[in-house]
Protein backbone atom coordinates (compact mmCIF):
# COMPACT_ATOMS: atom_id res chain seq x y z
CA UNK A 1 0.00 0.00 0.00
CA UNK A 2 2.56 2.68 1.22
CA UNK A 3 4.94 1.74 -2.09
CA UNK A 4 1.58 2.39 -4.32
CA UNK A 5 0.87 5.73 -2.55
CA UNK A 6 4.31 6.92 -2.90
CA UNK A 7 5.06 6.24 -6.50
CA UNK A 8 1.33 7.45 -7.26
CA UNK A 9 2.44 11.16 -5.73
CA UNK A 10 6.41 10.89 -7.44
CA UNK A 11 6.94 12.86 -10.78
CA UNK A 12 9.95 12.97 -12.62
CA UNK A 13 10.53 15.14 -15.73
CA UNK A 14 13.25 16.53 -17.74
CA UNK A 15 13.20 20.09 -18.77
CA UNK A 16 14.19 20.54 -22.89
CA UNK A 17 14.93 23.92 -24.32
CA UNK A 18 16.78 25.27 -26.65
CA UNK A 19 20.23 27.32 -24.96
CA UNK A 20 18.73 30.52 -23.91
CA UNK A 21 15.49 29.93 -23.96
CA UNK A 22 14.75 30.64 -20.44
CA UNK A 23 15.84 26.60 -18.76
CA UNK A 24 18.05 28.08 -15.89
CA UNK A 25 15.25 30.56 -15.03
CA UNK A 26 12.11 28.27 -14.88
CA UNK A 27 14.10 25.87 -12.88
CA UNK A 28 14.89 28.62 -10.47
CA UNK A 29 11.65 29.78 -10.03
CA UNK A 30 9.74 25.78 -10.10
CA UNK A 31 12.47 25.44 -6.96
CA UNK A 32 11.72 28.65 -5.54
CA UNK A 33 7.68 28.01 -5.53
CA UNK A 34 8.42 24.76 -4.32
CA UNK A 35 10.21 25.62 -1.37
CA UNK A 36 12.95 23.43 -2.11
CA UNK A 37 14.99 26.89 -2.26
CA UNK A 38 14.70 29.88 -0.45
CA UNK A 39 16.74 33.03 -2.66
CA UNK A 40 16.96 33.18 -6.23
CA UNK A 41 20.31 33.13 -8.19
CA UNK A 42 21.51 30.01 -6.73
CA UNK A 43 20.63 28.09 -9.76
CA UNK A 44 22.83 30.36 -11.81
CA UNK A 45 26.04 29.49 -11.18
CA UNK A 46 26.27 27.25 -14.04
CA UNK A 47 24.96 29.66 -16.47
CA UNK A 48 28.72 31.75 -16.70
CA UNK A 49 30.35 28.73 -17.51
CA UNK A 50 27.80 27.75 -20.13
CA UNK A 51 29.87 29.66 -23.55
CA UNK A 52 33.13 28.96 -22.18
CA UNK A 53 33.69 25.52 -24.42
CA UNK A 54 37.23 25.86 -25.61
CA UNK A 55 38.34 26.99 -21.45
CA UNK A 56 39.55 23.61 -20.11
CA UNK A 57 38.42 24.75 -16.69
CA UNK A 58 35.75 26.03 -17.59
CA UNK A 59 34.54 22.76 -19.00
CA UNK A 60 35.68 21.10 -16.11
CA UNK A 61 33.32 23.66 -13.35
CA UNK A 62 30.68 22.89 -15.81
CA UNK A 63 30.82 18.84 -15.25
CA UNK A 64 31.25 19.37 -11.55
CA UNK A 65 28.47 21.78 -11.31
CA UNK A 66 26.12 19.97 -13.34
CA UNK A 67 27.07 16.82 -11.53
CA UNK A 68 25.25 18.61 -8.70
CA UNK A 69 22.38 20.65 -10.73
CA UNK A 70 21.46 17.65 -13.03
CA UNK A 71 18.79 16.33 -10.92
CA UNK A 72 17.16 18.26 -8.60
CA UNK A 73 14.01 17.02 -6.24
CA UNK A 74 11.52 19.21 -4.86
CA UNK A 75 8.19 18.54 -2.80
CA UNK A 76 5.07 20.55 -3.80
CA UNK A 77 1.66 19.64 -2.49
CA UNK A 78 2.41 16.63 -0.69
CA UNK A 79 3.82 15.56 -4.11
CA UNK A 80 7.87 14.68 -5.04
CA UNK A 81 8.75 16.33 -7.77
CA UNK A 82 12.34 15.08 -9.43
CA UNK A 83 13.42 17.22 -12.22
CA UNK A 84 16.51 16.14 -14.22
CA UNK A 85 17.98 19.16 -16.22
CA UNK A 86 19.13 18.30 -19.66
CA UNK A 87 22.39 19.69 -20.77
CA UNK A 88 22.11 22.75 -23.08
CA UNK A 89 25.68 22.25 -25.27
CA UNK A 90 24.71 20.70 -28.48
CA UNK A 91 27.65 18.40 -28.05
CA UNK A 92 27.08 16.75 -25.13
CA UNK A 93 23.73 15.95 -26.32
CA UNK A 94 23.95 12.07 -26.39
CA UNK A 95 23.79 12.43 -22.85
CA UNK A 96 20.46 14.76 -22.89
CA UNK A 97 18.61 11.98 -25.09
CA UNK A 98 19.76 9.69 -22.54
CA UNK A 99 18.31 12.05 -19.47
CA UNK A 100 14.97 11.40 -21.44
CA UNK A 101 14.72 7.76 -20.76
CA UNK A 102 14.80 8.31 -17.23
CA UNK A 103 11.72 10.44 -17.48
CA UNK A 104 7.99 10.12 -17.08
CA UNK A 105 7.57 13.52 -19.28
CA UNK A 106 9.13 16.69 -20.50
CA UNK A 107 8.47 20.07 -19.96
CA UNK A 108 9.48 22.44 -22.93
CA UNK A 109 10.40 25.86 -22.74
CA UNK A 110 9.98 28.11 -25.77
CA UNK A 111 11.35 31.35 -26.39
CA UNK A 112 8.39 33.31 -27.77
CA UNK A 113 10.37 35.14 -30.57
CA UNK A 114 12.18 32.68 -31.47
CA UNK A 115 9.61 29.33 -31.41
CA UNK A 116 10.69 26.08 -32.05
CA UNK A 117 15.21 26.08 -32.24
CA UNK A 118 17.36 23.66 -33.61
CA UNK A 119 18.48 21.88 -30.30
CA UNK A 120 14.77 21.83 -28.89
CA UNK A 121 13.84 19.85 -32.18
CA UNK A 122 16.12 17.04 -31.83
CA UNK A 123 15.19 16.48 -28.41
CA UNK A 124 11.26 16.32 -29.46
CA UNK A 125 12.37 13.76 -31.26
CA UNK A 126 13.53 11.92 -28.93
CA UNK A 127 10.46 12.48 -27.04
CA UNK A 128 8.45 11.33 -30.24
CA UNK A 129 10.14 8.37 -30.14
CA UNK A 130 9.19 7.14 -26.67
CA UNK A 131 5.71 8.64 -26.40
CA UNK A 132 6.52 11.33 -23.96
CA UNK A 133 4.04 13.67 -22.83
CA UNK A 134 4.78 17.06 -23.32
CA UNK A 135 4.11 20.14 -21.39
CA UNK A 136 4.92 23.50 -23.38
CA UNK A 137 5.82 26.86 -21.75
CA UNK A 138 6.58 29.69 -24.09
CA UNK A 139 8.60 32.06 -22.30
CA UNK A 140 8.97 35.22 -22.59
CA UNK A 141 5.85 37.23 -23.51
CA UNK A 142 7.26 40.09 -21.38
CA UNK A 143 9.38 41.19 -24.60
CA UNK A 144 8.24 41.40 -28.34
CA UNK A 145 7.39 38.43 -29.52
CA UNK A 146 5.60 36.58 -32.08
CA UNK A 147 1.74 36.11 -31.82
CA UNK A 148 0.69 33.20 -30.20
CA UNK A 149 -1.26 31.96 -32.67
CA UNK A 150 1.72 31.46 -34.68
CA UNK A 151 3.74 29.70 -32.03
CA UNK A 152 1.05 27.48 -31.44
CA UNK A 153 0.94 26.55 -35.17
CA UNK A 154 4.74 25.87 -34.64
CA UNK A 155 4.77 23.48 -32.02
CA UNK A 156 1.69 22.06 -33.43
CA UNK A 157 3.96 21.06 -36.87
CA UNK A 158 7.20 20.47 -34.73
CA UNK A 159 5.79 18.27 -32.31
CA UNK A 160 3.45 16.74 -34.47
CA UNK A 161 0.15 16.85 -32.67
CA UNK A 162 -2.18 19.36 -31.25
CA UNK A 163 -1.66 21.87 -28.57
CA UNK A 164 -4.04 22.61 -26.06
CA UNK A 165 -3.69 26.25 -24.65
CA UNK A 166 -4.12 26.13 -20.83
CA UNK A 167 -3.36 29.52 -20.21
CA UNK A 168 -3.68 32.87 -22.75
CA UNK A 169 -1.09 36.00 -23.28
CA UNK A 170 -2.94 39.36 -23.30
CA UNK A 171 -1.01 41.41 -25.27
CA UNK A 172 3.22 41.04 -25.02
CA UNK A 173 6.45 43.06 -24.61
CA UNK A 174 5.49 46.67 -23.42
CA UNK A 175 1.48 45.84 -23.94
CA UNK A 176 1.97 42.26 -21.68
CA UNK A 177 -1.47 42.62 -19.38
CA UNK A 178 -1.13 39.00 -18.32
CA UNK A 179 -2.66 35.76 -18.86
CA UNK A 180 -6.30 34.04 -19.08
CA UNK A 181 -6.68 30.95 -17.15
CA UNK A 182 -8.79 28.90 -19.72
CA UNK A 183 -10.30 26.91 -16.64
CA UNK A 184 -10.72 29.12 -14.25
CA UNK A 185 -11.98 31.89 -16.93
CA UNK A 186 -9.61 34.79 -14.88
CA UNK A 187 -6.85 36.88 -15.94
CA UNK A 188 -3.95 36.92 -14.29
CA UNK A 189 -2.48 40.21 -14.36
CA UNK A 190 1.27 40.68 -15.02
CA UNK A 191 3.99 42.73 -13.21
CA UNK A 192 7.53 42.93 -14.05
CA UNK A 193 9.87 42.33 -10.94
CA UNK A 194 11.17 39.48 -9.66
CA UNK A 195 10.40 39.31 -6.05
CA UNK A 196 7.00 38.66 -7.08
CA UNK A 197 5.53 35.42 -5.08
CA UNK A 198 2.58 33.70 -7.33
CA UNK A 199 -0.34 35.03 -4.55
CA UNK A 200 1.03 38.78 -5.49
CA UNK A 201 -0.63 38.87 -8.97
CA UNK A 202 -4.19 39.91 -9.20
CA UNK A 203 -6.64 37.60 -10.05
CA UNK A 204 -9.86 39.32 -12.10
CA UNK A 205 -12.39 36.62 -13.13
CA UNK A 206 -13.62 37.42 -16.58
CA UNK A 207 -17.24 37.58 -15.93
CA UNK A 208 -17.56 40.40 -13.85
CA UNK A 209 -14.50 42.18 -14.95
CA UNK A 210 -14.41 42.52 -18.98
CA UNK A 211 -15.63 46.33 -19.47
CA UNK A 212 -13.09 47.06 -16.49
CA UNK A 213 -10.10 44.58 -18.67
CA UNK A 214 -11.16 46.05 -21.75
CA UNK A 215 -10.52 49.73 -20.40
CA UNK A 216 -7.74 48.61 -18.31
CA UNK A 217 -5.96 46.40 -20.99
CA UNK A 218 -7.23 48.02 -24.47
CA UNK A 219 -7.39 46.62 -27.64
CA UNK A 220 -4.71 43.67 -25.86
CA UNK A 221 -7.55 42.39 -24.17
CA UNK A 222 -10.28 42.16 -27.03
CA UNK A 223 -7.38 41.40 -29.42
CA UNK A 224 -6.35 38.26 -26.58
CA UNK A 225 -10.18 37.15 -26.73
CA UNK A 226 -10.74 36.79 -30.14
CA UNK A 227 -7.86 35.03 -30.64
CA UNK A 228 -8.00 32.95 -27.70
CA UNK A 229 -11.44 31.76 -29.18
CA UNK A 230 -9.72 31.16 -32.83
CA UNK A 231 -7.05 28.93 -30.89
CA UNK A 232 -9.53 27.16 -28.63
CA UNK A 233 -11.82 26.47 -31.93
CA UNK A 234 -8.68 25.15 -33.79
CA UNK A 235 -7.81 22.83 -31.09
CA UNK A 236 -9.12 19.44 -29.79
CA UNK A 237 -10.58 19.51 -26.38
CA UNK A 238 -8.40 18.82 -23.25
CA UNK A 239 -8.24 14.96 -23.04
CA UNK A 240 -6.08 13.75 -20.48
CA UNK A 241 -5.32 10.55 -22.10
CA UNK A 242 -4.43 11.51 -25.23
CA UNK A 243 -2.08 14.11 -23.05
CA UNK A 244 -0.29 10.55 -21.78
CA UNK A 245 -0.09 9.02 -24.72
CA UNK A 246 1.94 11.73 -26.45
CA UNK A 247 -1.23 13.02 -28.69
CA UNK A 248 -1.72 16.66 -27.13
CA UNK A 249 0.08 19.14 -25.71
CA UNK A 250 -0.98 21.57 -22.74
CA UNK A 251 0.45 24.61 -23.59
CA UNK A 252 1.26 27.83 -20.77
CA UNK A 253 2.61 31.46 -21.71
CA UNK A 254 4.63 33.58 -19.15
CA UNK A 255 7.81 34.83 -18.55
CA UNK A 256 9.72 33.60 -16.05
CA UNK A 257 12.15 35.77 -15.12
CA UNK A 258 9.53 37.72 -13.49
CA UNK A 259 7.68 35.06 -11.81
CA UNK A 260 4.92 35.30 -13.85
CA UNK A 261 2.81 31.76 -14.87
CA UNK A 262 5.21 29.54 -13.58
CA UNK A 263 2.84 28.70 -10.90
CA UNK A 264 0.21 27.33 -13.35
CA UNK A 265 3.40 25.16 -14.51
CA UNK A 266 4.09 23.56 -11.37
CA UNK A 267 0.69 22.69 -10.73
CA UNK A 268 0.21 21.17 -14.03
CA UNK A 269 3.45 19.27 -13.21
CA UNK A 270 1.00 17.45 -10.57
CA UNK A 271 -2.35 17.42 -11.80
CA UNK A 272 -1.16 16.41 -15.55
CA UNK A 273 1.98 14.82 -15.17
CA UNK A 274 1.71 11.15 -15.21
CA UNK A 275 3.21 9.47 -11.99
CA UNK A 276 5.38 6.67 -12.73
CA UNK A 277 4.85 3.89 -15.47
CA UNK A 278 5.37 -0.01 -15.78
CA UNK A 279 8.37 -0.77 -17.39
CA UNK A 280 8.65 -3.50 -19.85
CA UNK A 281 11.80 -6.25 -18.60
CA UNK A 282 13.65 -9.24 -20.03
CA UNK A 283 13.76 -12.01 -17.12
CA UNK A 284 15.57 -15.45 -17.82
CA UNK A 285 13.33 -17.87 -17.41
CA UNK A 286 14.79 -21.98 -17.86
CA UNK A 287 17.62 -20.08 -19.96
CA UNK A 288 15.05 -18.35 -22.27
CA UNK A 289 14.42 -14.50 -22.24
CA UNK A 290 10.80 -13.72 -21.23
CA UNK A 291 9.05 -10.04 -21.54
CA UNK A 292 7.79 -9.20 -18.34
CA UNK A 293 5.83 -5.86 -17.10
CA UNK A 294 7.42 -4.20 -13.91
CA UNK A 295 5.25 -2.29 -11.88
CA UNK A 296 6.87 0.52 -10.26
CA UNK A 297 4.80 -0.50 -6.82
CA UNK A 298 6.18 -3.43 -7.19
CA UNK A 299 8.17 -4.87 -4.01
CA UNK A 300 11.55 -5.97 -5.53
CA UNK A 301 13.71 -2.94 -6.45
CA UNK A 302 15.12 -2.12 -9.56
CA UNK A 303 16.23 0.50 -11.40
CA UNK A 304 18.40 1.67 -14.73
CA UNK A 305 21.68 3.84 -14.82
CA UNK A 306 20.86 6.38 -17.57
CA UNK A 307 24.01 8.16 -16.31
CA UNK A 308 28.00 7.66 -15.53
CA UNK A 309 29.80 10.93 -14.14
CA UNK A 310 33.20 10.91 -13.23
CA UNK A 311 34.00 12.59 -10.00
CA UNK A 312 35.61 16.07 -10.38
CA UNK A 313 38.13 15.31 -7.91
CA UNK A 314 40.83 13.70 -10.91
CA UNK A 315 42.76 12.59 -7.32
CA UNK A 316 39.90 10.16 -6.83
CA UNK A 317 38.48 7.54 -9.34
CA UNK A 318 35.37 7.09 -8.47
CA UNK A 319 32.56 7.90 -9.81
CA UNK A 320 28.71 8.75 -9.45
CA UNK A 321 26.14 6.24 -11.20
CA UNK A 322 22.50 7.77 -11.81
CA UNK A 323 19.97 5.15 -11.31
CA UNK A 324 16.11 5.66 -11.99
CA UNK A 325 14.61 3.89 -10.00
CA UNK A 326 11.88 1.53 -11.69
CA UNK A 327 10.39 0.07 -8.64
CA UNK A 328 10.48 -0.98 -5.33
CA UNK A 329 12.25 1.25 -2.59
CA UNK A 330 15.58 1.70 -1.93
CA UNK A 331 16.42 2.04 1.55
CA UNK A 332 20.22 2.54 3.09
CA UNK A 333 22.29 -0.85 3.49
CA UNK A 334 20.20 -2.69 1.10
CA UNK A 335 22.01 -5.49 -1.39
CA UNK A 336 22.22 -4.56 -4.40
CA UNK A 337 23.41 -6.42 -7.79
CA UNK A 338 24.45 -5.47 -10.73
CA UNK A 339 22.31 -7.50 -13.47
CA UNK A 340 24.95 -7.58 -16.24
CA UNK A 341 27.50 -8.94 -14.20
CA UNK A 342 26.17 -11.01 -11.33
CA UNK A 343 28.38 -8.89 -9.19
CA UNK A 344 27.07 -6.69 -6.18
CA UNK A 345 27.55 -3.44 -6.16
CA UNK A 346 29.01 -1.83 -2.75
CA UNK A 347 28.74 1.87 -3.44
CA UNK A 348 30.57 4.07 -0.89
CA UNK A 349 27.66 6.63 -0.82
CA UNK A 350 24.15 6.71 -2.04
CA UNK A 351 23.00 10.01 -2.29
CA UNK A 352 19.94 12.06 -3.51
CA UNK A 353 19.27 15.37 -5.03
CA UNK A 354 17.72 17.65 -2.79
CA UNK A 355 17.57 20.52 -5.08
CA UNK A 356 21.62 21.83 -5.28
CA UNK A 357 22.45 19.90 -2.33
CA UNK A 358 23.60 16.03 -2.25
CA UNK A 359 22.12 14.20 0.56
CA UNK A 360 22.20 10.60 1.73
CA UNK A 361 19.56 8.97 0.98
CA UNK A 362 16.99 7.69 3.56
CA UNK A 363 14.51 6.14 1.33
CA UNK A 364 13.35 6.45 -2.22
CA UNK A 365 10.53 4.96 -4.65
CA UNK A 366 9.95 4.63 -8.43
CA UNK A 367 10.30 7.59 -10.47
CA UNK A 368 13.56 8.98 -7.76
CA UNK A 369 16.71 8.69 -8.92
CA UNK A 370 19.34 7.96 -6.56
CA UNK A 371 23.30 8.57 -6.95
CA UNK A 372 25.73 5.19 -5.97
CA UNK A 373 29.48 6.06 -5.75
CA UNK A 374 31.52 3.69 -7.16
CA UNK A 375 34.74 2.52 -8.46
CA UNK A 376 33.72 1.19 -11.30
CA UNK A 377 31.93 -2.32 -12.50
CA UNK A 378 28.96 0.18 -13.63
CA UNK A 379 28.29 0.71 -16.89
CA UNK A 380 25.52 2.93 -18.55
CA UNK A 381 22.56 1.09 -19.16
CA UNK A 382 23.03 -1.30 -16.35
CA UNK A 383 20.06 -2.66 -14.35
CA UNK A 384 20.50 -2.88 -10.80
CA UNK A 385 18.22 -5.09 -8.63
CA UNK A 386 18.12 -6.30 -4.89
CA UNK A 387 18.82 -9.90 -6.46
CA UNK A 388 15.48 -10.21 -8.47
CA UNK A 389 16.64 -11.70 -12.52
CA UNK A 390 14.97 -8.63 -14.47
CA UNK A 391 17.12 -6.65 -17.43
CA UNK A 392 15.71 -3.37 -18.81
CA UNK A 393 16.70 -2.62 -22.63
CA UNK A 394 16.03 1.16 -23.58
CA UNK A 395 19.20 3.18 -23.23
CA UNK A 396 20.14 4.46 -26.53
CA UNK A 397 23.24 5.31 -28.14
CA UNK A 398 23.23 6.73 -31.20
CA UNK A 399 25.79 6.02 -34.42
CA UNK A 400 28.14 8.61 -34.15
CA UNK A 401 28.65 11.18 -36.52
CA UNK A 402 32.63 12.07 -36.62
CA UNK A 403 35.33 9.75 -35.82
CA UNK A 404 39.13 10.54 -34.48
CA UNK A 405 42.27 7.91 -34.54
CA UNK A 406 43.57 7.69 -31.24
CA UNK A 407 47.82 7.92 -31.54
CA UNK A 408 49.66 7.13 -28.02
CA UNK A 409 52.31 9.59 -27.59
CA UNK A 410 54.25 7.52 -25.26
CA UNK A 411 54.01 3.63 -26.23
CA UNK A 412 54.36 2.81 -22.61
CA UNK A 413 51.20 4.35 -21.44
CA UNK A 414 49.47 1.62 -23.29
CA UNK A 415 47.54 0.48 -20.40
CA UNK A 416 46.62 3.60 -18.59
CA UNK A 417 45.36 4.28 -22.44
CA UNK A 418 43.38 1.12 -22.61
CA UNK A 419 42.06 1.60 -18.87
CA UNK A 420 40.62 5.50 -19.81
CA UNK A 421 39.16 4.35 -22.99
CA UNK A 422 37.16 1.57 -21.34
CA UNK A 423 36.34 4.25 -18.93
CA UNK A 424 35.58 6.94 -20.73
CA UNK A 425 33.54 4.35 -22.85
CA UNK A 426 31.43 3.08 -19.98
CA UNK A 427 30.71 6.98 -18.76
CA UNK A 428 29.05 7.84 -22.23
CA UNK A 429 31.34 10.73 -22.46
CA UNK A 430 32.77 9.20 -25.86
CA UNK A 431 32.24 5.73 -28.18
CA UNK A 432 35.37 3.55 -28.41
CA UNK A 433 35.66 1.51 -31.59
CA UNK A 434 38.15 -0.97 -31.52
CA UNK A 435 38.89 -2.22 -35.56
CA UNK A 436 38.89 -5.96 -36.35
CA UNK A 437 41.30 -5.83 -38.54
CA UNK A 438 43.83 -4.26 -35.28
CA UNK A 439 45.54 -1.37 -35.61
CA UNK A 440 44.72 2.11 -33.38
CA UNK A 441 41.13 2.66 -31.71
CA UNK A 442 38.68 4.45 -33.27
CA UNK A 443 36.47 7.30 -31.14
CA UNK A 444 32.97 8.36 -32.34
CA UNK A 445 31.49 11.49 -31.26
CA UNK A 446 28.44 13.30 -31.90
CA UNK A 447 30.16 16.37 -31.34
CA UNK A 448 33.49 17.88 -31.63
CA UNK A 449 33.76 19.04 -27.98
CA UNK A 450 33.78 15.66 -27.10
CA UNK A 451 36.86 14.66 -28.52
CA UNK A 452 38.57 17.58 -26.52
CA UNK A 453 37.03 16.25 -23.20
CA UNK A 454 38.47 13.23 -23.57
CA UNK A 455 41.96 13.81 -24.96
CA UNK A 456 41.99 16.07 -21.84
CA UNK A 457 41.11 13.86 -19.29
CA UNK A 458 43.31 10.85 -21.00
CA UNK A 459 45.69 13.16 -19.80
CA UNK A 460 45.13 14.25 -16.17
CA UNK A 461 43.42 11.40 -15.38
CA UNK A 462 45.30 8.50 -16.85
CA UNK A 463 48.13 9.93 -17.30
CA UNK A 464 47.97 9.27 -21.32
CA UNK A 465 48.97 11.89 -23.54
CA UNK A 466 47.10 10.98 -26.77
CA UNK A 467 47.00 13.21 -30.25
CA UNK A 468 43.96 12.54 -32.08
CA UNK A 469 44.16 12.39 -35.80
CA UNK A 470 41.18 12.51 -38.73
CA UNK A 471 39.98 9.34 -39.33
CA UNK A 472 38.64 8.65 -42.83
CA UNK A 473 34.78 7.33 -41.25
CA UNK A 474 31.89 9.18 -41.67
CA UNK A 475 29.84 7.33 -40.09
CA UNK A 476 28.82 3.89 -38.17
CA UNK A 477 25.97 1.43 -38.11
CA UNK A 478 25.55 -1.57 -35.89
CA UNK A 479 24.13 -4.25 -37.65
CA UNK A 480 22.48 -7.76 -37.39
CA UNK A 481 21.34 -10.74 -39.11
CA UNK A 482 18.73 -13.33 -38.77
CA UNK A 483 20.80 -15.65 -39.25
CA UNK A 484 24.69 -16.05 -38.05
CA UNK A 485 25.53 -17.33 -41.92
CA UNK A 486 24.76 -13.99 -43.18
CA UNK A 487 26.71 -12.00 -40.52
CA UNK A 488 29.70 -13.77 -41.63
CA UNK A 489 29.49 -13.31 -45.16
CA UNK A 490 28.79 -9.72 -44.28
CA UNK A 491 32.42 -9.36 -42.40
CA UNK A 492 33.88 -11.37 -44.55
CA UNK A 493 33.02 -8.88 -47.74
CA UNK A 494 33.95 -6.05 -45.60
CA UNK A 495 36.53 -6.92 -43.70
CA UNK A 496 38.34 -3.42 -43.38
CA UNK A 497 35.32 -1.84 -42.11
CA UNK A 498 34.30 -4.55 -39.32
CA UNK A 499 34.71 -3.10 -35.79
CA UNK A 500 33.59 -3.51 -32.30
CA UNK A 501 32.38 -1.16 -29.80
CA UNK A 502 33.11 -1.13 -25.85
CA UNK A 503 29.73 -3.37 -25.24
CA UNK A 504 31.00 -6.04 -28.10
CA UNK A 505 28.48 -4.82 -30.21
CA UNK A 506 29.51 -5.33 -33.84
CA UNK A 507 29.81 -1.92 -36.44
CA UNK A 508 29.85 -1.23 -40.10
CA UNK A 509 32.05 1.83 -39.87
CA UNK A 510 31.29 4.12 -43.35
CA UNK A 511 33.30 6.66 -45.23
CA UNK A 512 30.51 7.99 -47.23
CA UNK A 513 26.17 8.59 -46.69
CA UNK A 514 26.41 5.95 -49.78
CA UNK A 515 28.24 3.40 -48.23
CA UNK A 516 25.15 1.68 -46.52
CA UNK A 517 22.72 2.13 -49.53
CA UNK A 518 25.26 0.21 -51.33
CA UNK A 519 25.70 -2.45 -48.68
CA UNK A 520 22.66 -2.70 -48.00
CA UNK A 521 21.68 -3.68 -51.78
CA UNK A 522 24.60 -6.06 -51.81
CA UNK A 523 23.34 -7.73 -48.72
CA UNK A 524 19.35 -7.42 -48.23
CA UNK A 525 19.27 -9.57 -45.72
CA UNK A 526 21.31 -7.11 -42.91
CA UNK A 527 19.83 -4.70 -40.50
CA UNK A 528 21.72 -1.36 -40.43
CA UNK A 529 21.09 0.14 -36.68
CA UNK A 530 21.71 3.95 -36.36
CA UNK A 531 20.83 3.54 -32.53
CA UNK A 532 22.00 0.70 -30.66
CA UNK A 533 19.93 0.33 -27.35
CA UNK A 534 21.40 -1.14 -24.35
CA UNK A 535 20.57 -4.63 -23.73
P1 LIG B 1 18.84 28.82 -20.59
O1 LIG B 1 19.06 28.15 -19.28
O2 LIG B 1 17.70 28.23 -21.36
O3 LIG B 1 20.06 28.93 -21.43
O4 LIG B 1 18.35 30.32 -20.32
P2 LIG B 1 18.42 31.25 -19.05
O5 LIG B 1 17.41 30.86 -18.06
O6 LIG B 1 19.82 31.40 -18.60
O7 LIG B 1 17.91 32.61 -19.71
C1 LIG B 1 18.55 33.21 -20.82
C2 LIG B 1 18.35 34.70 -20.77
O8 LIG B 1 16.95 34.98 -20.92
C3 LIG B 1 18.76 35.35 -19.45
O9 LIG B 1 19.21 36.65 -19.75
C4 LIG B 1 17.46 35.41 -18.70
O10 LIG B 1 17.46 36.42 -17.70
C5 LIG B 1 16.51 35.75 -19.82
N1 LIG B 1 15.12 35.39 -19.53
C6 LIG B 1 14.62 34.25 -19.01
N2 LIG B 1 13.28 34.31 -18.91
C7 LIG B 1 12.92 35.51 -19.38
C8 LIG B 1 11.67 36.17 -19.53
O11 LIG B 1 10.61 35.66 -19.22
N3 LIG B 1 11.70 37.42 -20.07
C9 LIG B 1 12.86 38.04 -20.44
N4 LIG B 1 12.78 39.26 -20.94
N5 LIG B 1 14.05 37.45 -20.30
C10 LIG B 1 14.08 36.21 -19.79
P3 LIG B 1 20.74 37.05 -19.80
O12 LIG B 1 20.80 38.48 -20.20
O13 LIG B 1 21.51 36.06 -20.62
O14 LIG B 1 21.18 36.86 -18.35
P4 LIG B 1 20.81 37.69 -17.04
O15 LIG B 1 21.92 38.62 -16.88
O16 LIG B 1 19.49 38.37 -17.28
O17 LIG B 1 20.72 36.66 -15.99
Amino acid sequence: MTYEKETRRRRSFAIISHPDAGKTTLTEKLLLFSGAIQIAGAVKGRKASRHATSDWMEIEKQRGISVASSVMQMVYRDHVINLLDTPGHKDFSEDTYRVLTAVDSALMVIDAANGVEAQTRRLIEVCRQRDTPIITFVNKMDREVRDPLDILDEVERELGMPCVPMTWPVGQGKRFGGIINLRTQAMSVFEAGSEKRPQDFESIPLKDGHARLEQRFGSAFTEALDSMELATGASPEWNHADFLAARQTPVFFGSGVNNFGVMEVLDALVDLAPAPKARTSTVIVNRQPEQKTIEPADKAFSGVVFKVQANMDANHRDRIAFVRIASGKYSPGMKLKVQRSGKELRPTSVVTFLSQRREAVEEAYAGDIIGFTTHGGVQLGDTITDGANLQFTGLPFFAPEMFATVVLKNPLRTKQLQQGLMQLGEEGAIQVFKPDAGGNMLLGAVGQLQFEVVQHRLKTEYDAEVRLEPSQYTSARWISAASPDELKKFEAAYPLRMAHDAANALAYMCTSPYDVRLAQERFPKITFHPLREHA
